[in-house]
């Protein structure tokens, strides 16, 4: 039986993000169609891109029906005639981008041993290369003139949003790949952070948990929903609000001081570790422990710890 989701309310005003135009790369379904969503419904003007026409369509005027300013880009990030095109779609009149969501990516299980060399490159060039080469396509969109000689100026940055992984912390099985494409985002996202705030630009990732509802968790989890939410230390399964609220508040004013950081959502799964005894047998056993080494009963001398 799956677990029933949990609804995660806004705490933000509805005109945060005004003015903001935003591009969500594999915006078009998924974890980047709630992150589109909620960019748009807080006041941003969204461009979904992804590969299937048909989706993309969809998806834009499904936000178009929520009273959002949406349009859609079909193309492939490994692509830079793709990329250019949906930066051209986002930033309209203005020439302006002031939020890129790079959430397009790729994974399948794979043992290492059946995993070929294109399969792992492809992984790299969707996940890792297409976050490189859309945030540097979209650099001259996402600049601020003057920010190096203005101080007033220096609270409206731009933003990179990119969404990684916690697979990579430690070692994960069958995704080799995935792994290391999604530790290469965080080191770009360390490394433009670094060189970039100088242009007013802050680049930040976010790295989900087990997100409800996903082609993720059906793909890598398929049929393990319930064991994934017990290991997930506040026992919920995340849900696609839990990271496109997070993307609004990366993308707000209250998000203006963090740049190069990725954000670990994920409920403290990726911390999980099966405890190594019952809690109950613990303070039992422990209490036990205590009265024995400071002699309770034999009269032997009280520790001075
Ligand atoms: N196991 C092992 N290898 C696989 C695989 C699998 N399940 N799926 C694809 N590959 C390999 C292919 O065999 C191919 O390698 P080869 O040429 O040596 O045989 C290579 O990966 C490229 O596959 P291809 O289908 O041509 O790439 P694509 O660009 O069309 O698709 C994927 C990219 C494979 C990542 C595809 O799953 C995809 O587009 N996914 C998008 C959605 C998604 O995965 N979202 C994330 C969910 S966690």
């Amino acid at each position: 039986m799956s677990q029933p989701g949990v609804t995660i309310s806004s705490p933000f005003r509805s005109d945060v993000l005004r003015g903001r135009r935003a591009l969500v790369t594999g915006g078009t379904s998924g974890i980047g169609y709630e992150i589109a969503r909620q960019l748009g419904l807080h006041g941003a003007a969204v461009t979904v891109m992804g590969r299937r026409e048909a989706v993309a369509a969809s998806a834009s005027a499904a936000l178009r029906a929520e009273g959002i300013d949406a349009r859609h880009s079909v193309g492939d990030v490994r692509k830079g005639d793709s990329v250019a095109a949906a930066i051209a779609t986002a930033v309209g009149p203005t020439g302006r981008l002031d939020v890129l969501v790079n959430c397009a990516a790729g994974n399948f299980l794979a043992p290492a041993e059946a995993l070929s060399a294109n399969g792992f490159r492809t992984v790299m060039e969707i996940d890792a290369s297409g976050v490189f080469n859309t945030s540097r396509a979209a650099f001259d969109a996402l600049k601020r003139d003057n920010w190096s000689e203005s101080a007033a100026a220096r609270t409206d940055s731009a933003v990179i949003i990119n969404i990684s992984a916690t697979l990579q912390y430690g070692a994960t099985w069958y995704q080799t790949h995935a792994s290391a494409a999604k530790a290469a985002i965080d080191s770009v996202t360390r490394s433009l952070g670094l060189e970039w705030g100088h242009y007013g630009i802050r680049v930040v990732g976010i790295a989900p948990g087990p997100i409800r509802d996903t082609a993720g968790l059906t793909k890598l989890v398929p049929g393990m929903e319930e064991s994934v939410a017990q290991a997930v230390p506040i026992l919920r399964m995340g849900e696609k609000a839990d990271i496109a609220l997070t993307c609004v508040w990366l993308a707000s004013s209250a998000g203006t001081y963090v740049t190069g950081e990725t954000v670990v959502v994920d409920g403290g799964q990726w911390l999980w570790k099966p405890p190594i005894a019952p809690r109950e047998m613990v303070l039992q056993m422990s209490r036990g422990v205590e009265s024995k080494s400071r002699g309770v009963g034999t009269a032997a001398p009280k520790s001075k710890l």
